[in-house]
């Protein structure tokens, strides 16, 4: 007969079983690659001791192949909850001492059920991805596991923040779940993601390249813009993680949490009022302007080495997070081009999706003219940026420092399509175009007899710039609200978001809308 003192040493002794996961061997191996392992992931994570583990005892039904008597318990992917800054996420860690963290199919049923679990209780998911990616010996079964997971990240999208972050290998399709989930987090040096490796992309390009130089952080976070953050370590990957979760809500239900801050509401910086250069031509750090106005001038970017001439991040007014699109005039005078629009367009959605007011900072010069912009599509993609802000229903407030000319001017979060606040600086310049542009076009035949240095080409252009080079005229209409005093900007926009706090607004009812992709 077996004693209830048996039974619990053989849970306990299975519980020590599957913590150790591939073994020490392979543990040793992992760190030796500069890597962590999965549960030293979870611990970083996760608030200490929140970790509650399901499915420990779970194990593949695969035979043949040499997966006879290689059960272990887990089966490479460790799944369960925990809490950060003691609020609920649900978390899979795969585990690469596993077989590689290879997918099999009762590893992608781990992973679905945690994400089940997720909707049904309206929590984020945090994946810690470091895999091989499909297991070879399962065959269909695994590529149906995946599958199972893409609509899993596809229901969850816009319901449930969905993180990932990418600790190891990441290929072939196995990239489409990260892909579709809000954030991609990779650290330098030991993770990549692509369709293909290395070795496909030789046989059939003839291209010799390292993973590295293929799909590393850098390429990511710098060329492609598929992941928002690189980090320098794991531990500083898993911090960032924590600091999207605290500016967002647990799901679109919800709003984010509302952070205790010593920043004064009525702080006002004097420096703003001079931080629009006199020329207009001459770049500025939109950077100075931010670290200014938010509180305790934290700025948490996304994308920063990507399509530069827009920046895009959370921060926080007044205590509450805010989504932030800003021009960045120092790249690209600030235009927008196909990635910037791209770029804040997703971010946009991001912040609609999960009740994430928009402040929006505005000094843009147009679309980017060039033969490459066009036949690349900026139609297309500019119209992505167009679509995200008319149809965000959350809190939009502008700050117009300099130029908003042209259809920029209507894309970044006008009145028109439904800014709710907007305020422009005394230096704002609201105009189809800029003065130069303008007077080449009006009066291009007074000027081919003048010159182009001429006398009367430079009085064209400051009659212009008296004219419509500046907000009053935009004010006097109303689609400014409040022309302000830069060093007011904080204020304002505390103020502003206040009284927005309840705002509702929908669009109208249908199956979704049709975004230009
Ligand atoms: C089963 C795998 C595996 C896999 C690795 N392993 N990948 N087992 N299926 N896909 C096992 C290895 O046999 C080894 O087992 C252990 O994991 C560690 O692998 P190593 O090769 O020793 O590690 P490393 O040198 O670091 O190389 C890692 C790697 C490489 C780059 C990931 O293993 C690799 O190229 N694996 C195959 C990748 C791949 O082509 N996957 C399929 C992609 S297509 P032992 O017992 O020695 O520890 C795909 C389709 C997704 O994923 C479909 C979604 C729609």
């Amino acid at each position: 007969m077996t004693s209830n003192a048996e039974r619990i040493a053989r849970l306990e002794d299975m519980r020590r079983e599957a913590e150790q996961g591939g073994g020490a061997a392979r543990a040793e191996r992992q760190h030796a690659m500069g890597k962590l392992t999965a549960r030293e992931r979870l611990d970083l994570l996760l608030d200490a001791g929140s970790f509650t583990e399901i499915d420990a005892f779970v194990t593949h039904r695969t035979s043949g192949f040499g997966m006879e008597g290689q059960r272990i318990l887990g089966d490479g992917v460790i799944t369960g909850h925990g809490t950060i800054d003691g609020r609920l996420v649900f978390v899979f860690s795969q585990d690469f001492t596993v077989f590689g963290g290879s997918l099999s199919e009762a590893y992608a049923e781990k992973i679905c059920k945690v994400m089940d679990l997720a909707m049904k209780v309206g929590a984020p998911v945090v994946g810690l991805n470091d895999s091989g990616g499909a297991r070879i010996q399962e065959g269909v079964a695994s590529l149906g596991g995946y599958a199972e997971i893409f609509l899993r990240n596809v229901l969850a999208s816009g319901v449930v923040p969905q993180i990932s972050v990418i600790l190891g290998p990441c290929a072939g399709g196995a990239v489409y779940s990260p892909a579709m989930t809000d954030f991609t987090v990779m650290v330098e040096g030991t993770s990549y993601m692509f369709v293909t490796g290395p070795n496909v992309v030789k046989a059939v390009t003839h291209e010799a390249i390292d993973a590295e130089s293929l799909g590393g952080a850098s390429v990511h976070t710098g060329r492609s813009g598929v992941a928002h953050l690189a980090a320098r370590d794991e531990a500083q990957a898993m911090d960032q993680v924590r600091q999207l979760l605290a500016h967002l809500p647990p799901n679109n239900l919800g709003d984010a949490p509302i952070a205790a801050n010593s920043d004064p509401a009525d702080r006002m910086d004097p420096e703003l009022d001079e931080l629009i250069p006199d020329e207009p031509h001459r770049p500025y750090d939109m950077h100075d302007v931010l670290r200014r106005v938010v509180d305790d001038g934290e700025f948490l970017e996304l994308q920063p080495a990507w399509a530069g001439n827009i920046l895009v991040g959370f921060a926080r007014l007044g205590g509450r997070a805010v989504g932030v699109v800003a021009q960045q005039p120092s790249v690209l005078a600030g235009a927008l081009d196909i990635d910037a629009s791209v770029k804040a367009a997703r971010f946009v959605r991001t912040c609609d999706a999960f009740n994430v007011p928009l402040v929006t900072f505005v000094d843009v010069p147009g679309f980017l003219p060039g033969v490459a912009q066009e036949h690349g599509g900026i139609i297309r993609h500019g119209a992505k940026l167009l679509y995200a802000y008319c149809e965000a229903t959350v809190p939009k407030v502008t700050v117009i420092t300099r130029k908003a000319y042209g259809g920029a001017y209507d894309v970044m979060s006008s009145k028109h399509i439904r800014g709710d606040m907007n305020f422009a600086w005394p230096s704002a310049e609201i105009a189809v175009m800029g003065a130069e542009g303008a007077v080449n076009i009006i009066f291009r035949d007074a000027i081919a007899g003048a010159g182009d240095g001429s006398a009367e080409r430079a009085r064209l252009v400051r009659e212009y710039e008296a004219e419509f080079s500046n907000p009053y005229i935009a004010a006097s209409r109303g689609y400014i609200d409040e022309v302000i005093v830069p060093r007011e900007t904080r204020p304002r926009l505390i103020r502003a978001l206040e009284v927005l706090a309840d705002k509702r607004d929908t669009n109208p009812r249908k199956k979704h809308g049709n975004i230009p992709l």
